[in-house]
């Protein structure tokens, strides 16, 4: 994917920071956690939110280090909640292998999360800075509620497009939004420009998110990594299946309500087949692309510079990306 190339290349240096930043702040003297955090983080993340953190200040004209430590700060955070969601997802499958669940079982993952979210904590402290950890922390807070409410509608096949917006704001979109806004903060740049990157990461992580969910429909498990089918077998509703079950005819709406009552694959064909002939594949990624270019639109401010091109570009990856 260009966008993400070009990104990767004005980043180089400060990625290769950070990820060796990640390797030495993963350590424990503790086997376990040494296997399975260096199992998940080398297991071919595409690091986005560091990224965009780092991009973020650079836009800014940000000069100093401290943006590697956030950049890590935020890959920790959103391994830990990987770990915590695929036991709470029962996925068998991230990022092309096993999951850390399939392998060593539920506790070691939830376990190891807690070390990530804590080792994130810690390492926020070193940063010294309320204003930044109180961004961190309440993004992550604010994951933790997602993830709850999201719990809350699984297996009601009446909840909202309204309500599941406010479920992928809160455990998708707040952390993007955390890594661009940080940017701004770092560089002590007036409100107008903070609220400008955080209304650029709310929108963007928005768009991913909403694609996310289309590709758990859509895509081949190969190329996105995961399992496909993952969110119908945990009676998710995501926006596909709500769109499809509020649009689609009487044995239509009917097969997928049940499907999300019950949890379950065993009507994955016919389901996919709904999305699809409902047009809720396209109804999706068409709230995403207005997402992104909330997101693009949220940047016209900022001074045009390759980094802001390079925000501008992920913005589209997000909408178009099959993985
Ligand atoms: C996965 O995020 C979780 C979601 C919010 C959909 P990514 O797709 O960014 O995961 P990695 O880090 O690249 O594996
Ligand atoms: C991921 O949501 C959100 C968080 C990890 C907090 P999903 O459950 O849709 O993500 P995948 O599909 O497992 O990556
Ligand atoms: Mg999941
Ligand atoms: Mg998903």
């Amino acid at each position: 994917m260009i966008a993400l190339d070009k990104a990767h290349a004005l980043i180089a240096e400060d990625m290769q920071a950070v990820n060796q930043l990640i390797g030495l702040r993963l350590s424990s003297d503790v086997a376990l956690i040494n296997q399975l955090g260096a199992y998940i983080i080398n297991s071919g993340g595409k690091r986005l939110r560091p990224q965009l953190a780092l991009l973020a200040a650079g836009a800014l004209g940000y000069q100093g280090q401290k943006h590697q430590l956030i950049a890590a700060i935020i890959e920790f955070i959103h391994t830990a909640t990987l770990l915590h969601d695929d036991v709470v997802d029962a996925s068998e499958m991230r990022r092309g292998q096993e999951t850390a669940n399939a392998l060593w079982g539920n506790e070691a993952s939830v376990l190891v999360g807690d070390f990530l979210y804590s080792r994130a904590f810690e390492m926020m402290v070193e940063v010294g800075d309320m204003r930044i950890m109180e961004i961190l922390a309440h993004a992550t807070n604010t994951i933790a509620e997602g993830e709850v409410l999201q719990l809350l509608n699984c297996n009601d096949p009446d909840t909202t497009e309204a309500r599941y917006l406010e479920v992928i704001r809160s455990k998708t979109a707040k952390l993007f939004q955390a890594a661009t806004q940080l940017g701004a903060v770092l560089t002590g740049s007036d409100t107008k420009t903070e609220q400008a990157m955080a209304d650029y990461g709310i929108h963007l992580g928005t768009a991913f998110q909403l694609i996310d969910d289309v590709l758990d429909y859509s895509a081949t498990s190969k190329e996105l990594g995961k399992n496909i089918g993952d969110d119908l077998a945990e009676g998710k509703p995501t926006l596909p299946l709500i769109y499809a079950m509020n649009t689609g005819n009487k044995e239509q709406t009917a097969i997928i309500r049940d499907a999300i009552e019950n949890s379950g694959r065993d009507n994955m064909p016919a389901i996919i087949a709904a999305i699809k002939s409902t047009g809720a594949i396209t109804y999706t990624a068409d709230c995403a692309a207005k997402e992104a270019a909330k997101a693009s639109k949220a940047l016209a401010d900022i001074p045009d510079t390759p980094y802001r091109q390079a925000l501008l570009a992920l913005a589209e990856f997000s909408v178009k990306r099959s993985f």
